[in-house]
């Protein structure tokens, strides 16, 4: 078998044929999935049934699969699955639905807002590999946005006032955008803001990308409401539908995107249906900028 790759969008999102992930991959392989996701930030598998053991085998090709902590309102004893995986289901410890007013659910329903995983990290995600296991009837796509499209078709002038800003992301700013904001002391310790530019160079391929999310909440040395009009105003422009693959998803599709060039939503789907979802997330390389400890911090506190 050999791998092939189909563009299916005008702008980015491929099509894989070719592969079966359950088994190992040879180097000539993940080299042309590494490259496909440089060219085309989005790659859809069909028909990959997975166990959660074979997902992280494979993810592992990848770099270093980031656990999923420190990114929910879950307790570690409720988990449902293994912590290398981040649970993107509906369902609690038992395999039961959430109840329509369950905190993780509601906490959960900021996946429908656009973003990136995990740029509320100091250290944001390189890769996502979401797999399907059990999907809704009806609803539940997942879109995709190209933020190298977006960046490309801003005016020379934007480009030039965007080049350098620091934006400040949190999962407390994203959830308050859906009136999610009782946090206990611990989780606004854990969600504390971290730093990111807004414009990425990706290493691969030196394109530049809008690093945008509903994570982010500030700009450094902007006042607030400006800051967020702003923001919203970016990622109004980044979202418009020239730019943006809707999948829907099949029962066993694998889709990997890269969350240094693209972000991301969740649409609805009945609150009552099961979606099993299962992501594992690879580690980025490091951080976009210093943190703001990092550069007030005396030289011999940073050793
Ligand atoms: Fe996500």
């Amino acid at each position: 078998m050999t791998i092939s790759i189909r563009q299916i969008h005008p702008v980015f999102v491929g099509e894989v044929k070719g592969v079966d992930l359950r088994r190992p991959l040879s180097a000539e392989d993940v080299e042309a999935i590494e490259a496909g996701m440089a060219r085309y930030a989005v790659l859809v598998f069909h028909d990959q049934p997975l166990s959660d053991e074979q997902q992280v085998d494979f993810s592992r090709n990848f770099g270093e699969i980031e656990l999923a902590v420190g990114s929910n309102v879950t307790r570690p004893e409720d988990r449902r699955i293994p912590v290398e995986l981040a649970d993107i289901s509906n369902l609690d410890r038992d395999h039961q639905v959430f109840a329509r007013d369950d905190r993780r659910r509601m906490f959960n329903l900021g996946n429908e807002l656009w973003h990136s995983d995990s740029s509320f990290r100091a250290i944001p995600a390189k890769y996502s590999l979401l797999s399907g296991r059990v999907v809704p009837k009806a609803g539940g796509n997942t879109e995709f946005a190209d933020m190298r499209a977006a960046y490309d078709a801003l005016d020379d002038e934007t480009k030039a006032e965007v080049e350098d800003l620091i934006c400040e992301h949190s999962l407390i700013y994203s959830r308050g955008l859906l009136g999610f904001a009782e946090f206990t002391a611990e989780e606004k310790v854990t969600f504390a803001p971290v730093r990111q530019r807004l414009v990425r160079t990706h290493p691969v391929t030196g394109r530049k990308s809008l690093f945008l999310a509903s994570h982010a909440g500030a700009i450094v040395g902007w006042p607030v409401p400006e800051a967020r009009a702003f923001l919203r105003e970016m990622v109004e422009h980044a979202t418009q539908r020239a730019f943006v693959h809707a999948h829907q998803w099949r029962q066993h599709d694998l889709v990997i995107w890269d969350n240094r060039q693209t972000m991301h939503r969740a649409r609805r789907y009945k609150a009552d249906e099961v979606r099993d979802m299962r992501r594992t997330t690879i580690a980025g390389d490091g951080p976009t900028v210093a943190q703001a400890d990092d550069a007030e911090a005396p030289p011999a506190a940073r050793a």
